[in-house]
């Protein structure tokens, strides 16, 4: 079967600021996220997920990742404006740029939902969590509501990752703890 190419999402400032000010602070309350520790979110775009998730979790190291430069570039001249310290970085989820155990905590706000081989990317999650750590991931619940018809029959590998078992689940967001 042929690889799907990924489609990338608009950039909709409605979108950002509401991600910004209620989803990431009801996230993190919901699912009693731990302050401190080092943070990756996977997919990081624009990184507008990345300076509430800096204010509200004060992370010892905080990085953000994703495939594609130019919102890289986007995320960074963010941060700058904010006075963010984020490590940014253009790299595959399926393929990072990190040591084993290098991460307490991994967001990913949908990417490993839209991407072609998502088992390889719940590898590499698996991989850079310390033992204990956690992976947060949008519900299916959450990408029916925001992608009714990108996101239709679609599930996140979970066999292919059996040492994240399911730690929260809160409507629109789940965390799983890394054995
Ligand atoms: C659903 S968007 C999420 C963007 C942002 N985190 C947000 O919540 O608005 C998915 C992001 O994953 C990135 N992406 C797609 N394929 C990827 C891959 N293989 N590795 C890393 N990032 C990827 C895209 O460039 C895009 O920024």
């Amino acid at each position: 079967m042929a690889e799907q190419a990924y489609e990338p999402f608009p950039d909709i400032p409605r979108r950002n600021l509401m991600q910004e000010t209620l989803e990431v602070p009801a996230l993190i309350h919901l699912l009693h996220l731990p302050h401190g520790g080092r943070i990756l979110e996977v997919g990081c775009g624009r990184g507008v997920a990345l300076p509430p998730m800096a204010k509200l979790l004060a992370p010892e190291r905080l990085a953000g990742l994703d495939i594609d430069p130019e919102l890289i570039e986007t995320a960074s001249e963010r941060m700058q404006e904010r006075g963010v310290a984020v490590g940014l970085y253009v790299a595959d989820v399926r393929d990072m740029p990190f040591a084993d155990h290098s991460f307490d905590t991994v967001i990913d706000f949908g990417t490993c939902h839209h991407i072609s081989n998502p088992e390889q990317a719940l590898r590499e999650v698996v991989r850079v969590l310390k033992p204990g750590g956690l992976f947060v991931a949008e519900t299916v619940t959450s990408q029916l509501l925001s992608h009714p018809f990108r996101s239709k029959g679609q599930r996140l590998p979970w066999q292919a990752a059996p040492e994240l078992s399911t730690y929260k689940n809160r409507l629109l967001w789940k965390a799983r703890t890394r054995a």
